[in-house]
């Protein structure tokens, strides 16, 4: 993580004047910056920022607006504006260091929102020359919290970015394997037909057109006495639709529907790096939904690893079939909480648009306390309703269920059809369906594969199973 540093060197401060208090603060000042400080816009809310400069034109300090609390997305937003402000060129001379933050939570989310901002992506056999602001990092548990949440993000984004090409289901599974391998969790692959053996059918159904064989892959850490969560990613390394195609405009960004298998895996790693004393288990069905001869076809009917029988209406409808098979594996084991990350539904995006992922429990303590933790993350997440009315809108004539809704409810059905496949529906179940990529960039999530939902998650888990 090179925009930390730990050596102790000239630093560029970073000061706080909270909203209201800017004139006592000017009053205090010599006059050439109280006189800049006035002749600018700077009033003290939180997305204020003000760069003061020496008459030689060298950065001295930093000014930031401060209301109630510190917000994550303050230290991104600045390090947006050094980079849009400074050259690669000084940036790699100057370490910026934030000073007067005394509460542990506000320098935790300084530093994490810091590391957040930094993030890029490229591809490019000749790298732009990048822009890293550095942040001397003296606090410790700040540091580590910082560190491991963000080597998740990290991962998190990475896989999302990655093209098909680069990240199908064989290298899915050894990106696993490899980011991981540190932190030492037990990890075993079912492939292939071997899914049939273990009654994986609608993994192996869905995955099987593609020369890069289906697989679920399944990671074990932490003491078998301490609470056993699961969590499950959707790990579809690119969506063509399968036979029910779909048109080029929707499939064009289709090698981010592994972003639930990201998610859980970015959260796995950064609770095995924070050491959460949880039983964590994480189940990732891996599959590619292709096209060929031997693919899965609308009016087949599955048999599924719960029992029940599925009729294909649509086979861009895929999702739901591999993490159900997944779902009935992780609650067999009967953990005390399964959480499923997933981007399973277009529906999702008319319901609460590109930035906000919908979420759907079973327990209503559980969502009430998620929703809640997730704006003290600054990670907002909305619940939506398993209304159970709707089930009978995926009766299907000649099976048990079929994969597609007849309503308009597509979030719902598809969440539904999930709950379905729970071998016990008493165990607390979370249900994810984000979208994983941001759209248009925003301070701390650029342009590109993001993480939703995957901090707001980790602060519930540490809240819950913390001793
Ligand atoms: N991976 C898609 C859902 C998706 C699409 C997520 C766009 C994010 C952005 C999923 O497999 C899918 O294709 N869903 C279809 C289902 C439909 C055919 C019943 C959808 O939601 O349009
Ligand atoms: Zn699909
Ligand atoms: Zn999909």
């Amino acid at each position: 993580m090179d925009f930390f540093t730990q050596q102790k060197t000239q630093t560029v401060p970073i000061k706080f004047i909270a909203k209201g208090q800017v004139e006592e603060f000017v009053q205090s000042k010599p006059k050439g910056l109280s006189q800049k400080l006035i002749n600018s816009s700077f009033k003290g809310f939180k997305k204020d920022v003000f760069l003061h400069y020496s008459n030689k034109g060298e950065l001295q300090q930093v000014f930031l607006g401060l209301e109630d609390k510190l917000s994550l997305y303050q230290a991104a937003f600045l390090v947006e504006r050094l980079k849009q402000e400074l050259s690669s060129k000084y940036l790699n001379t100057c370490v910026f260091e934030v000073v007067g933050l005394r509460a542990l939570h506000d320098i935790k989310a300084f530093y994490l929102g810091w590391a957040m901002a930094c993030y890029s992506f490229s591809m490019k056999s000749i790298k732009p020359n990048p822009k890293i602001p550095k942040l001397f990092t003296p606090n410790e548990k700040a540091l580590s919290y910082a560190q491991s949440l963000y080597t998740g993000i990290k991962a998190c984004r990475d896989l999302i970015n990655l093209p098909a090409n680069k990240m199908g289901p064989h290298d899915l599974e050894q990106q696993i394997k490899d980011l991981s391998k540190s932190l030492k969790p037990k990890i075993s692959v079912i492939r292939d037909q071997d899914l049939l053996k273990e009654k994986f059918y609608m993994i192996y159904a869905v995955g099987k057109a593609s020369p890069d064989r289906p697989r679920l892959l399944t990671l074990e850490w932490g003491k078998k006495s301490d609470p056993e969560i699961a969590l499950v990613g959707k790990g579809v390394t690119f969506d063509t639709g399968g036979l029910n195609i779909k048109p080029g405009q929707w499939m064009a960004l289709m090698k981010k529907d592994m972003g639930g298998a990201a998610h859980a895996f970015g959260l796995a790693l950064a609770i095995m790096k924070a050491k959460l004393p949880v039983h964590l288990k994480l189940y990732v069905p891996i599959v590619e939904n292709a096209i060929a001869g031997n693919a899965f076809r609308p009016s087949d009917v599955l048999d599924s690893r719960k029992g029940l029988t599925v009729e294909i209406i649509d086979t861009d409808a895929e999702g739901r079939l591999i993490v159900a098979d997944a779902l009935t594996y992780a609650s067999e084991q009967n953990p005390e909480l399964i959480i499923d990350f997933t981007t399973l539904t277009g529906a999702a995006r008319v319901a609460t648009g590109y930035d906000l992922a919908p979420f759907f429990s079973n327990n209503e303590k559980v969502e009430l306390d998620m929703r809640h933790i997730s704006q003290m993350a600054e990670d907002d997440i909305w619940p939506l309703p398993l209304w159970e009315p709707y089930l009978k809108e995926l009766d299907s004539e000649i099976a048990d269920i079929k994969n597609l809704g007849t309503g308009r409810a597509g979030a719902i059905h598809a969440a539904l059809f999930l709950q379905e496949f729970l071998v016990n529906k008493d165990i607390d179940w979370v249900h994810f369906d984000i979208y994983a990529w941001s759209q248009n960039g925003r301070p701390g999530h650029p342009k590109g594969g993001t993480d939703q939902s995957l901090r707001a998650v980790y602060h519930y888990l540490e809240k819950r199973f913390s001793k």
